[in-house]
């Protein structure tokens, strides 16, 4: 397509896959860095274990290692490559700060690049919360942003409880881990997310999602239900960390409904939905709620750290200095972050990355008819998850059927997640040049979260090396779960929670 430059568009499928001759690889320099990372760096290092390479160029999809191999990056950072690497329109736009003198250090202080951003930022916003509505800059990450969301909610209502989702990730600092699904649960009530694969309730569905918002209703109106008012609810429209699970717009509409009947704040985390991912600008646009908060990172840097939160002006209780920080004013995220936007804007890449999601989301349901370790395989726009499943290690337990067709939910059990197989069909697609995140409840969710500059030619590629990697993988003694794959090539240790 047009807004991808044509010279990442054959050069992925065309290159020898990453297993080809090694001859003439300088894997000297390769290793050696690899050796030093695995004896400086901390025992939380993370997709450095599953990905041993050393990238050294990029340029759209495809990431150069030291070791002269090529690889088709469908982890993007993350999810924060919305255009790919080094894109020409950021690229463009860092320079342009650097070449004019301007300062790169400013705090919060007003700038012209800043205002551009925010400029194009309130131009993608959902109608109802950009016609009043306040942003703050936050540290850098997404869990800045998520923290700052939580303190807002906090100081505005006066309460301090928050309801969050089993499944959740919000990040790594303590308010962003104390809602993420992973945590030991301290002032958070955890409220159970409609997974249809997987149903809380064993019925899946719609029917799941309301008896999950109706759950949800329930605790907050029971006055002996333990659950005091809180200060506001966080959800992501659709769990990437957990597993790529797309929540039910209905379920959503029902969360708006629930905490608007309550005056509890709504916060949106679209720190890995946002930005067309799904197959529209903002995640929430799907169901057409508008939150009072909304929590953005990623993608909106361009590739360069950079978090807000953009929330509706009554909320704004803070006091001069109630969230400050050094590190808020980054000129070149914010310059990288506006032509991101706006090149994703003006391009309509939402609605490409919604048409090319939804046939490699059939492609990949024909994969799961012809693999029954595929248990389910689900996605909103270029966010695609296979989850993969051990038929075998639990005799008694009813298996999924399989389905070339989207599954209808009901109560169908699923198979025991097997994070062994993800962690081998992970190796086996960088063997062949592709790179792959895995996550999920069980760490066993293959994810796909490629640019959405994606090709039609670049997706077909894609989506043979994992095919071929998934048949190698179940053909791999790591299959049934009882021996893990190496992962960290270095350490041999198993690879942690990953973003
Ligand atoms: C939904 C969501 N929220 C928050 C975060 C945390 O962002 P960061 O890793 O930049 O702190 C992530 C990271 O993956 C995320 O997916």
């Amino acid at each position: 397509m047009a807004v991808t430059e044509p010279a990442q568009a054959a050069e992925p499928a065309d290159r020898p896959p990453a297993d080809g001759p090694a001859a003439d690889r300088p894997t000297v320099a390769h290793e050696g860095i690899l050796r030093r990372q695995s004896l400086r760096e901390s025992a939380a290092r993370t997709y450095a274990r599953s990905l041993p390479i050393v990238p050294v160029r990029a340029r759209g999809l495809t990431i150069e290692g030291a070791d002269g191999r090529r690889y088709l990056d469908c982890l993007s950072g993350a999810g924060t490559l919305a255009l790919g690497h080094n894109h020409p329109v950021v690229l463009e736009a860092i320079k342009k700060v650097i070449d004019s003198g301007a300062p790169l250090h400013v705090l919060d202080l007003a700038t012209p690049v800043k205002d551009a951003f925010t400029t194009e930022l309130f131009a993608t916003l959902p109608r109802g919360l950009a016609d009043d509505a306040r942003v703050q800059f936050c540290g850098p990450a997404g869990t800045d942003a998520v923290e700052a969301a939580l303190k807002l909610v906090r100081t505005a209502t006066g309460r301090s409880g928050l309801l969050a989702f089993t499944g959740a990730y919000h990040g790594m600092t303590a308010g962003a881990l104390e809602a993420s699904g992973g945590a030991p649960d301290v002032g958070v009530t955890r409220l159970p997310y409609p997974y249809d694969y997987r149903c809380p309730f064993g019925t899946g569905g719609e029917h799941g999602a309301e008896l999950s918002a109706r759950w949800t209703a329930n605790l907050l109106d029971d006055p002996k239900g333990g659950v005091p008012r809180p200060a506001g609810m966080i959800l992501e429209p659709v769990q990437g960390e957990g597993g790529v699970i797309p929540a039910p717009d209905s379920w959503l509409r029902r969360m708006r409904e629930i905490t608007a009947d309550r005056s509890i704040p709504l916060i949106v985390d679209e720190v890995q939905t946002g930005v067309g991912r799904t197959g529209t600008f903002w995640a929430v646009e799907h169901s057409g709620i508008v939150p009072d908060v909304m929590v953005m990172s990623k993608a909106i840097g361009g590739s360069l750290p950079l978090a807000v939160i953009v929330y509706r002006a009554e909320l704004d209780a803070w006091q001069p200095g109630a969230h400050a920080g050094t590190f808020r004013g980054n000129q070149l995220a914010m310059a990288a972050g506006a032509a991101t936007l706006a090149f994703v804007r003006e391009n309509a890449l939402a609605d490409r990355a919604r048409m090319l999601g939804a046939r490699m989301l059939g492609r990949l349901r024909q994969l799961a008819a012809a693999h029954p370790v595929i248990g389910d395989v689900r996605g909103r726009g270029l966010m695609l998850g296979v989850e993969l499943v051990d038929r075998e290690g639990n005799p008694g337990h009813v298996p999924a059927p399989a389905t070339a067709e989207p599954r209808t939910p009901g109560p169908v059990p699923a198979a025991p997640a097997s994070p062994a197989l993800a962690a081998a069909v992970q190796q086996e697609c960088l063997r062949r040049g592709l790179i792959v995140e895995v996550g999920g409840r069980h760490s066993a969710v293959v994810r796909l979260l490629p640019p959405l500059t994606l090709t039609d030619e670049q997706a077909e590629a894609v989506l043979d090396r994992l095919a071929d990697a998934l048949a190698a993988a179940e053909r791999s003694p790591y299959r049934a779960g009882r021996t893990r794959a190496p992962l960290d090539t270095y350490s041999q240790e198993p690879a942690g929670t990953t973003c």
